[in-house]
């Protein structure tokens, strides 16, 4: 790319990122990242436990600095001017800053006075988040009180006291039960209405799926592959043969009888996820076919069997080597 290029992308993408990076040590964190998220979009930054994650968001956080590599967010650099990053960002996820003494509108409203509004605006936006975050009960309650995933919406409120324009989210609904992870889907939805630009890191591959315009699939701190999950499924190509035994317990019998049909790389990882064994059927209803008939030798019940197209799981699996983490 030619640096005027690359000059003009980084002024108007929401976020630029041109081969940063990190290391703590020994440990390369980063070796080269390279992404860019357009204004009003989500992008989704999936990757396992360790492929940089972290790192990733606190560098464009400005709470680490990249040995090398540029980085911008809302046009500014984040090595050169912090300042004005941390102005246009919020940063919410594993360390919430509540104080556990005061109830979650009172937490509120200490952060609209923080960011500058006075006392009414402070209560009516935080009376406005309490109500869109379903708090507004618990929002009398000392947050000492809360359970986790109400903590974590406070924690998500906070941030928005003020409009951003870029907003981190690392791993949001990591530990939430399935209504709180609900709930916080439903908030990057309207973020995203809002014309606030997410970046949302995940382990979960449904939640990228369901809210990311774009994906990028980070490992061993570098960007694996990008594209808009139709894309990275595409690119994983073929149709896929799904099987579901009866009895979870047979699992590993299913494995056994399709024997040469799962791929030699595919041989020693966990091809059997959840409560199904599934394969590439490079020859669709002949595999299936196939499949069916040795299922049927080995005396195997089934509950199941279906062809279907390359799920984030597979692509997951093909890219990366090891499957991913299900929610
Ligand atoms: N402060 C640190 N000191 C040493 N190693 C670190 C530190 N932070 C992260 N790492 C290492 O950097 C790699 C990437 O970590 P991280 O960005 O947290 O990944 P993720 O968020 O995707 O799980 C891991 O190997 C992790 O152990
Ligand atoms: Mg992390």
């Amino acid at each position: 790319m030619s640096s005027t290029r690359a000059a003009a992308e980084s002024a108007s993408a929401a976020v630029y990122v041109a081969d940063v990076h990190k290391s703590f040590g020994d440990v390369q964190a980063l070796r080269g990242v390279s992404f860019a998220a357009e204004r009003g979009t989500v992008l989704g930054i999936l990757g396992p436990n360790g492929a940089g994650k972290t790192t990733t968001i606190k560098v464009l956080s400005t709470l680490l600095r990249p040995d090398s590599g540029t980085a911008f967010v809302a046009g500014h650099d984040v090595v050169r001017d912090p300042a004005a990053v941390r102005r246009a960002i919020m940063m919410t996820g594993q360390n919430a800053a509540l104080d556990q003494n005061l109830s979650g509108r009172a937490n509120l409203e200490f952060f609209g006075r923080l960011m500058g509004l006075d006392r009414k605006d402070a209560r009516k936006r935080a009376d406005e988040l309490l109500e869109l975050f379903d708090l507004a009960v618990p929002g009398r309650r000392p947050v000492g009180s809360y359970s986790g995933g109400m903590r974590r919406r406070v924690d998500l409120a906070c941030g928005l006291v003020v409009r951003p324009e870029v907003i981190f989210l690392d791993e949001p609904t990591t530990g939430l039960d399935p209504r709180s992870r609900q709930s916080v889907w439903h908030l990057i939805s309207r973020l995203k209405d809002e014309g606030i630009t997410v970046l949302l890191t995940t382990q979960y591959l449904e939640e990228v799926d369901l809210l990311s315009d774009k994906i990028i699939v980070i490992d061993g701190g570098t960007v694996i592959s990008e594209g808009t999950a139709d894309e990275l499924k595409a690119r994983t190509g073929g149709t896929f043969c799904e099987v579901v035994p009866r009895d979870p317990a047979q699992l590993g019998a299913v494995v056994q009888a399709l024997g040469d049909l799962i791929p030699q790389a595919l041989r020693d990882e966990a091809v059997a996820l959840g409560d199904r064994v599934s394969i590439p059927a490079a020859d669709g209803s002949e595999t299936m076919a196939e499949v069916l008939r040795r299922i049927h030798t080995n005396g195997i019940a089934i509950a199941d069997v279906a062809l279907r197209r390359p799920s984030l799981d597979d692509v997951f699996l093909t890219l990366t080597g090891h499957p991913g983490t299900h929610s």
